[in-house]
Parts: structure tokens; C-alpha cells; sequence
């Protein structure tokens, strides 16, 4: 609801990769209920929050704090269309402005260069793609903050917000493992990666790297 609702994006995955034959594709109609997550398993609807909190680091700092203020899911589920909505409009003004993914849209790729790498390394099988997201927006924050690349403390707050939805952090693979499967990505083409990092939370940049950004005995 809160992203691959909107922007046209339509792929599969490879045994090779995720995503790696796809389309823009731009649907005629979105149509959201938001009370169609009722009859999601919790982990699930976790696994949404974790976009819905990637909306707030990249570019809404209030949304960020309102997610923030709650103690649970539960405590937040008053203001979900509202949260629903605000996610949406920032999507539809990045896609408004950049549909083929070749500037601002690649914003929306925070956390996802970790992330994806999470996913295929256990088949798509272990986390979920949100929990992949979390892991790769706090892990990403935490690199850049040794880089000095993002304020100390940025990947701290993410992580509270994480705990607050249920969401992981970490997942005990080394980052060296993770590698392969990053070079390997399409966004990651001639060892060049786009990362998106934070300037602080609620406003995010796009940073040219190569993969000895992820150089290191972490395990994430
Ligand atoms: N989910 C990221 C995008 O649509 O670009």
C-alpha cells in the first residue's frame, strides 16, 4: 500500500537476482483500503512498516517523528490512512518528477542495496523484503556514520523506530558474504553503486560508491 502501490514498477526475480527482468508499467487506478491489512499475519504488516519508515528517513522528518511517538502498531493504527497517504504522495511526487528510476527516484532505494543482498543470500526465503530494508536502512547508516558521511546517532534513531514495529536490525551474515550478491545487482552495474545515504533523518542524497564502500569484517 505504501509503495509498490504506486510508481509502475513490475518485475520478477532471477535465480541470479531480484528484480532483474522487469518494466514501468503504470497502472490506470490504485485503489487502497487500508483495512485489507487487517487480514494480514503481524510479521507482514511489519514488514510494511519498514517502507513506511524508509518514507520518513528519505524525506519526511514529522512523519519520522510521528512513527517515533507510538509505542506499538497498535498504538499508531488511528492514524494509518493518514500514514498511508503521506507515504503515497511522496512516492507520487519522486515518481511524478523521475518515473525511469535515473535520478531522485533512486532515493526510494534506501536500505535496499543491503537489502536486497539479505534477501538472496537466503533464497528470498529468510527475511522479508521490509525486514531486508530494515537491516539495510540501520547497517547502511551505521557504515556511513564510520565514514563520517551521516551525523552520529542518525542510525541509533533508526534503530529505536525499528524496535517499536518489530522490525530487525541486523542478521549475523558477514558483509563479505554479502558482497557477491551486490555486484550482481542491476542497480549496482561496473561495480558502481548508487547508495543512499542520510544527511539526517528526513532528508537522504544519493552518493556515488564502488563496492570497497562495503569493505569490512562487519557482520551485519
Ligand atoms: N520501490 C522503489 C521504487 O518504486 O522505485
Amino acid at each position: 500500500q505504501v509503495d509498490s502501490s504506486v510508481g509502475g514498477k513490475v518485475a520478477v526475480d532471477l535465480p541470479q537476482g531480484k528484480n532483474l527482468v522487469g518494466a514501468f508499467y503504470q497502472p490506470s487506478l490504485v485503489l487502497i483500503d487500508p483495512s485489507v491489512l487487517d487480514t494480514l499475519d503481524t510479521r507482514f504488516v511489519n514488514d510494511g512498516m519498514g517502507e513506511v519508515i524508509k518514507y520518513g528517513c528519505i524525506k519526511d522528518r514529522e512523519l519520522f517523528d510521528l512513527l517515533a511517538s507510538y509505542s506499538s502498531f497498535e498504538d499508531l493504527k488511528p492514524r494509518l490512512a493518514e500514514i498511508i497517504g503521506r507515504c503515497v504522495d511522496i512516492k507520487r511526487r519522486v515518481v511524478e518528477k523521475d518515473q525511469f528510476d535515473t535520478g531522485e527516484r533512486m532515493l526510494l532505494n534506501f536500505g535496499h542495496t543491503l537489502a536486497h543482498a539479505i534477501e538472496q543470500f537466503h533464497h528470498y526465503e529468510r527475511e522479508s523484503h521490509g525486514e531486508a530494508v530494515s537491516i539495510g536502512m540501520y547497517q547502511i547508516s551505521l557504515l556511513a556514520e564510520h565514514e563520517n558521511l551521516t551525523p552520529p546517532g542518525t542510525a541509533d534513531q533508526i534503530l529505536k523506530v525499528l524496535d517499536t514495529y518489530g522490525l530487525p536490525h541486523s542478521c549475523g551474515i558477514p558483509l563479505t558474504e554479502l558482497t557477491e550478491a551486490m555486484t550482481r545487482d542491476k542497480k549496482n552495474l561496473n561495480n558502481k553503486l548508487n547508495l543512499i545515504l542520510l544527511n539526517e533523518i528526513g532528508v537522504s542524497r544519493i552518493y556515488p560508491a564502488s563496492i570497497d564502500f562495503f569493505h569490512s569484517d562487519r557482520i551485519v
